[in-house]
């Protein structure tokens, strides 16, 4: 396979997010614009990928190089246009021997099978290779100046005449090159234009000045669109979610009110699982075939086991882990947990670093202590404990297999295995007190009746 070399555009800012934080690490599906950007070059087989980095964008290498630690980065310290930003990574491709695209940071939805078309174009014979789309406002993109199969120039919005303006058909800001034509077409890029930039779209007809062979590809307006702003942001969210809903449902999945449910770029699920309306995926989600999420649960750094059951209303965070079958039913929160298999947490319950064993059965209002205000400890309940409802377990303790905790105990002491601890007062009736003591809250109330507030001071 020919080297394929990844330049993703990631300097240039603007200001309209309004952030204190750079745009390409604003997020949809809890993952930064550009590390989507990112994923796609590695998907579409780049052996190697350089990053253009703004100045004072220390966070974005970090957040990058922690992803994927083969990166390169070149720093852009003024905004100049893109054809200077592709030159201030000449050093990637200086030597580069295959083929060179270009990628923009803040284009978050690039599917992988673009980039890898743009590729084989240039494999193809291609010199240059340019992704197009038919905008439904073209105000602002570069016009795409075509002769058959040729693409002759890109004229960007500011610098067409009216008759260019008309072209519907706009640069994605995808280009594909063929490392020596970019390299023979890069520094004749000038900026004597109306925005003073060097532009890198003049790099077309620079090119066909020498008589290159330049083509295009069509894309879907949605999978290029761009991020300038929190509007535009939340839009390719909904079309990121829109993506992740019709992959789940093509792949077996039961989405009740598909638009109601949202993923996370990470998200995995099995065959055959349902899933109810107003679920929330947070990362680091794997769940297996066959398991219920009911309606209104939020789940993020979890893993539920086959047949499994979750919610309504129920919250799983990072490091609860459901074996076949499980069941965490409503108001029950689980982090840091293994919770073995078909063991029942039904209602209203706190499971923090603890260990459930199989087929125990956790009673409402079953609340695990694991924070004494400065350190966290272990719970560990045996196979087959029964916990009565409204019981406290002080962590770190444990409760013995089969072992019966009476409700409302506060369990400091580990329980042997089928032992019964019962850790409360304990009960004591007085007969006949009841009306006794109803008669002497009404001769109290009469006595305040009697004296008007005029005692106030
Ligand atoms: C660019 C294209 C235009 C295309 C549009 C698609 C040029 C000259 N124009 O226009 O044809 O229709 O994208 O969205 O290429 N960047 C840098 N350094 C710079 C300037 C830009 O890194 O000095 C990066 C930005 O972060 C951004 C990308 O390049 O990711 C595009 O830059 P932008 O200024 O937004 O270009 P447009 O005017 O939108
Ligand atoms: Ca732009």
């Amino acid at each position: 396979m020919t080297e394929l070399l990844s330049i993703i555009l990631a300097a240039g800012e603007g200001t309209r997010m309004r952030s204190a934080r750079p745009k390409v690490l604003h997020e949809i599906g809890g993952l930064p614009l550009v590390a989507h950007v990112l994923e796609a070059a590695r998907a579409a087989g780049s052996t190697r990928i350089a990053v253009v980095i703004g100045p004072n964008h220390e966070a974005v290498q970090a957040d990058l190089s922690a992803r994927m630690p083969a990166l390169s980065f070149a720093s852009q310290t003024q905004r100049l246009g893109t054809g200077h930003a592709v030159r201030e990574a000449r050093a990637a491709f200086a030597d580069a021997m295959g083929n060179v695209i270009v990628l923009l940071g803040d284009a978050p939805l690039i599917a992988a099978q673009t980039i890898a078309e743009v590729a084989a174009r240039l494999d193809a014979g291609a010199d240059i290779a340019v992704v197009g789309f038919e905008a439904a406002d073209p105000t602002g993109y570069g016009r795409m100046i075509t002769d058959g199969g040729q693409l002759l120039a890109i004229r960007e919005h500011k610098d067409a005449s009216e008759a260019e303006r008309r072209l519907a058909l706009c640069n994605s800001g995808i280009i594909g090159f063929r490392a020596e034509v970019l390299r023979s077409v890069i520094d004749r890029i000038d900026n004597k234009n109306a925005k003073g930039e060097f532009y890198l779209t003049d790099a077309i007809e620079i090119a066909n000045g020498d008589g290159r062979r330049v083509e295009f590809t069509r894309a879907d307006e949605r999978e290029v669109q761009g991020v300038n702003d929190r509007a535009q942001l939340a839009k390719a969210e909904a079309q990121f979610q829109a993506l992740r809903r019709d992959d789940f449902m093509a792949s077996g999945v039961t989405l009740k009110d598909p638009g109601t449910v949202y993923f996370s770029y990470d998200t995995e699920i099995g065959r055959d699982v349902v899933i109810e309306p107003n679920v929330v995926f947070g990362p680091g989600v794997r769940i297996d075939e066959g398991a219920v999420i009911h309606a209104f649960s939020h789940l993020e750094g979890a893993h539920v086991g086959p047949g499994a059951s979750v919610g309504p209303f129920a919250r799983l965070r990072p490091g609860a882990d459901l074996a076949d079958g499980a069941k965490v039913g409503n108001f029950v929160e689980v982090k840091n947990a293994r919770v073995g298999k078909g063991a029942k947490l039904p209602h209203l319950s706190y499971v923090g670093d603890a260990e459930v064993g199989a087929r125990a059965n956790l009673g409402a209002g079953t609340i695990t202590c694991n924070y004494d205000g400065v350190n966290k400890s272990r719970t560990v309940i045996g196979d087959g404990a029964f916990i009565g409802s409204n019981a406290s377990l002080v962590a770190p303790v444990s409760i013995g297999a089969n072992a019966y905790v009476g409700s409302g105990s506060v369990i400091t002491r580990d329980v042997p295995a089928d032992a019964l601890a019962v850790a409360r007062a304990r009960q004591e009736n007085k007969d006949g007190y009841a009306p006794r003591l109803k008669a002497r809250a009404l001769a109290i109330k009469q006595a305040k009746a009697a004296k008007p507030a005029s005692s106030g001071k």
